[in-house]
Order: structure tokens, then sequence, then C-alpha cells
């Protein structure tokens, strides 16, 4: 693979060092075009774009999902984000005799907030070790026979740390929970196979390691949940028999179509299938092993240059996210912006994640300049 031609697909690497995929791709050259192609079409065809192109061009976003995953493509719904995706599923789920809902501290707090906001749920929180990782142990004593889901990520969005999905889904399946997993940290870099882990949901995104834009996400449900789940969001894009435009019969789609709602963002839908052509060109297993590579290569000097870095030693157990622990992180993103490296940070932390575009010269001169810079902060 010659990587470097790549880099030329994504004109930003002309300006910066851009080290920020986990926050947000790149634009490369081909998603920029897929949106001319959607403004062209909409332009020259009107609403017969609906017909002649868009309907089919959301079903070919569908299944390039399902193939990412493992799936089918029946399985996937679209939504706008994932929040979006994760409040169709809860608004399905009876939480009277199973109140308790089991994430961690350390997944992305959409998750939480989803039932935060139930008045009849129990969310549960459990503990991290150093905002790193958690252990399965953690989550065993904490899901039990009252636990109607337990949702956590496949990758988190503070260290890296790759979660074993399959581990968490027997601990749900014991106790007749569902396991539901924020994937959006993991899809594209890092192979994920639905049907091997086992998981009853999983929701995602385009516009981070799937190198798409905003505006459009996924969400997985096993094929057998389909029909127990009955959302209590509605709309018409989720009435099997939409374009009978009748008030009084709503009949759910017997596919993960039952989940959506409305119209959907067609330019997003056009970038993200964009996106995940370049990621299924490549190959997800190709993506993993460049980036544990240029991960080992920046994490290695980084601690050589002295840096506290908090993402797992091992490289199995870490994808494409790497944090250092630094007094001003928040001060140091923009020194760092000030020398054209755009990187990220969180809570105390300082977020980089190197993806296929990025290179060992990168990793080079990013923690030269990330020295120079604390040098003069401290
Ligand atoms: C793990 C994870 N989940 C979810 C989100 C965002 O969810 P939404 O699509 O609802 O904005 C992010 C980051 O933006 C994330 O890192």
């Amino acid at each position: 693979m010659d990587w470097s031609a790549w880099r030329d697909e994504f004109p930003t690497f002309r300006r910066t060092t851009y080290l920020n995929t986990c926050s947000l791709a790149p634009l490369s050259r081909r998603v920029r075009a897929a949106q001319e192609q959607f403004f062209d079409e909409w332009e020259a065809l009107g609403a017969s774009a609906w017909y002649e192109r868009w309907t089919s061009a959301l079903h070919d976003l569908r299944e390039k999902v399902a193939r990412v995953l493992g799936a089918r493509s029946e399985e996937i719904a679209l939504a706008p984000n994932v929040s979006v995706a994760v409040s169709s599923v809860a608004s399905a789920v009876d939480y009277r005799t199973r109140p308790r809902v089991v994430m961690s501290e350390i997944d992305f707090p959409t998750l939480a907030y989803q039932w935060a906001v139930k008045p009849e749920a129990a969310p549960v929180l459990v503990a991290s070790e150093g905002r790193v990782t958690v252990r399965p142990e953690v989550f065993e004593q904490a899901v039990d026979d009252r636990t109607s889901i337990v949702a956590t990520s496949h990758v988190y969005y503070t260290s890296g740390a790759i979660q074993d999905i399959a581990r968490v889904a027997q601990i749900a399946h014991r106790h007749g929970a569902l396991a539901l997993v924020d994937a959006y940290q993991a899809t594209g870099q890092l192979p994920t196979d639905v049907k091997t882990a086992d998981v009853d949901v999983l929701v995602t995104g385009g516009l981070k390691w799937l190198l798409g834009g905003t505006g459009v996400a996924f969400l997985y449900v096993r094929k057998a949940l389909i029909p127990n789940l009955s959302p209590t969001i509605a709309g018409w894009f989720g009435n099997a028999r939409m374009f009978d435009f009748d008030p009084k019969a709503f009949a759910f789609h017997d596919t993960a179509r039952r989940f959506e709602l409305g119209t959907p963002s067609l330019a997003a839908v056009f970038a993200a299938s964009a996106g995940i052509d370049i990621v299924l060109e490549i190959g997800v297993d190709r993506l993993r092993q460049r980036t544990t590579e240029l991960t080992s290569d920046l994490i290695e000097r980084l601690i050589a240059a002295g840096f506290a870095v908090r993402t797992p030693s091992s490289p199995e157990h870490r994808a494409g996210i790497v944090m250092i622990e630094l007094k001003d992180p928040a001060k140091t993103v923009k020194a760092l912006a000030g020398r054209k490296f755009i990187v990220d940070y969180r809570h105390d932390r300082l977020r980089l994640s190197p993806y296929f575009y990025n290179t060992a010269e990168d990793n080079e001169r990013f923690v030269d300049a990330l020295s120079g810079i604390t040098r003069r902060l401290t």
C-alpha cells in the first residue's frame, strides 16, 4: 500500500499536521466530489432525484455499513446522530421490572444522558481504572436480573482502550439484558463483527474513522430482536406503508427501518458513502495494522521525551487514540494550533489520533513541537 498517495487525497495535509481523526476526519477530495454530485443532481433533477437517485443512495449506504460491521443491510437504520439512534432503541425498552442500565463513567456521556432523563430508569455508572479502561469483572458485579441494558463503548474516547464487547455481551445476556455498544471510536479503524461479538445493538457514526462528514449515524439491531422492539418515538420513515399517508395506520417495518424517523440529510448521506468507500477500498484489517504501527511509534516517542501517556501499554488493547496527561491541555492545543498541529483534549489530557494518512515524520515533528511548547508553558 502506497500510503503517501492517500495523503494527497486529503488536502489539509498541505497546510497542517492533522492528528485529530477521532474528533473529525479531515475532508477528502472524494467526499468533496460526492457533495458536488449531490448538488448537481439536486439542481438537475429536483424532487425526482428522490426516485432516480436518493432512495438508492440510502439503500447503498445501509449496505456499506452492514459490510463494515458484518451485519445484513436490513439490520441497519440511518439516524442523524448517535444520540437519536440510542433514543429510538431506548424508547422501546420496558424499564418497569428492569430499571437498571449499566454503563461506565468513561463512556461518551450522550449514553448516560439518555437514561438520566428517564425517571423510570436507574442508570448505573461503573468506575474505571484511571479513566483508561474498565475490567469486565466490574461490569459483571454491576449487572443483575433487574438490568435491561448494558451500554458501553467498543473503544473508549477518553483513552483509546479497546473493550472486549463479546465479553460484555455475554455478561448482559447471562442476566437477560441487552448489550448496546457505542462503536463510534471503533468503526473503520478496528475490525468489528457484530455476529461474532453477539451484541444486540450497535451505534456508530460517519464523521470520524469512516471519513464522512456530520449529519449521519448508523444503528445496528440484531435481526431476531427487531420484532420485539417497538420504539415509542416515531415518524413516517419508520412506517412500513409510509406512502399510504394514512394518519390512522402505523405499521412498523419488520427491518431496522422501524427505528428511522424522518427525512434524512441527503448531503450527509453522500458524504458518508464516499468516506466509507475509502475505508472499504483499503480494508479495515489494513487500516488497523497501519494505525497500530503509527500509534506504537507515537507512544514510543512520547515516552522517550518524558510525557505521561494514559493509553493502554499493549498494542492489542489500544486503538488509534493516544492520551497525554498535561497541566494545561487547552492552552497546549491552542499553542499547537498556532504551529499548524491539529489535536484536541478531553479533561486533563491531550488527545491525538493518528490514522493511515499520517506518517512517522508527523509523529516526530509533533513530539518536537509538544516538547518545545510544554517547556515554555511550565
Ligand atoms: C464514542 C462517541 N459516541 C458518541 C459521540 C457523539 O454522538 P452524536 O452522534 O450523538 O453526536 C462521540 C463523539 O462525538 C463519541 O466519541
